[in-house]
């Protein structure tokens, strides 16, 4: 499978949905990123639309585009929003964050009429947690904030940059990869009681959330609503 065309196909169904004058939720990673190129190249005066960036990486790129730019507090909704994801189940519930901006893809896409997720087809799982479940927690107290995490059933390891030192989110926070051998067996339950715990800033478990998932193959698409 040639992964680069599977986001690409993915990405360019999802901005057919996009329409002229929406306020569009512009996601982050790479299959974002080329659905926020694809939005770039469509600009004309007769396709405009503003912009709410779930990152400063997509901020930036954004703005090379030439999209007009809201920020997360000047709109209460926004017609739609786009971004891709780490792990989507059946339900279409899903796990954000590896690429480390889980916040505020979760304050835009929770204001969003519809999220769209583009994905290929190595991001569908029978149930979320094959991988690692991303956390935000505040810096202060980090390790106790772990220890609390860890009792959840769960390893957490800090996630380290190339230079030794820990990834610093956009909001300043610093991220655990939570690995549960066996899978997660109730996300919803698992998010309440990560988000209970002291220093737990959000979790990368967005429940409820997506409306459809685009899962861009090697020649098309395939869609779970
Ligand atoms: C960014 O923090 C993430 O939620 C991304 O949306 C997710 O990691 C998917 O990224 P890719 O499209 O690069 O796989």
């Amino acid at each position: 499978m040639n992964q680069d065309t599977s986001k690409t196909n993915a990405a360019k169904e999802a901005v057919k949905l996009i329409r002229n004058g929406m306020v569009v939720g512009l996601g982050t990673g790479s299959t974002a990123k080329i659905a926020v190129d694809l939005i770039g190249r469509k600009l004309s005066d007769n396709f405009q639309i503003i912009g709410m960036p779930t990152s400063v990486k997509t901020e930036e790129q954004a703005k090379d585009l030439g999209i007009s730019l809201i920020e997360i507090d000047q709109a209460e909704t926004i017609d739609i929003a786009i971004d891709g994801a780490d792990e989507v189940a059946p339900d279409l519930s899903l796990i954000k964050g590896l690429g480390g901006a889980l916040l505020r893809e979760k304050k835009v896409e929770k204001k969003a009429k519809e999220l769209i997720i583009i994905v290929d087809e190595s991001k569908i799982v029978e149930r979320l947690g094959e991988g690692f479940l991303p956390v935000e927690v505040s810096v202060e107290n980090h390790e106790l904030t772990r220890n609390e995490i860890t009792e959840l059933g769960c390893t957490a390891e800090l996630r380290i940059e190339d230079d030794s030192l820990p990834f610093i989110t956009d909001n300043q926070n610093y991220i655990y990869h939570c690995k549960f051998e066996n899978g997660i067996q109730n996300p919803r339950e698992l998010d309440n009681n990560l988000l209970e715990i002291d220093g737990v800033i959000d979790t990368g478990l967005f429940i409820d959330m997506a409306s459809k998932v685009i899962i861009g193959t090697s020649n098309g698409t395939k869609i779970i609503e």
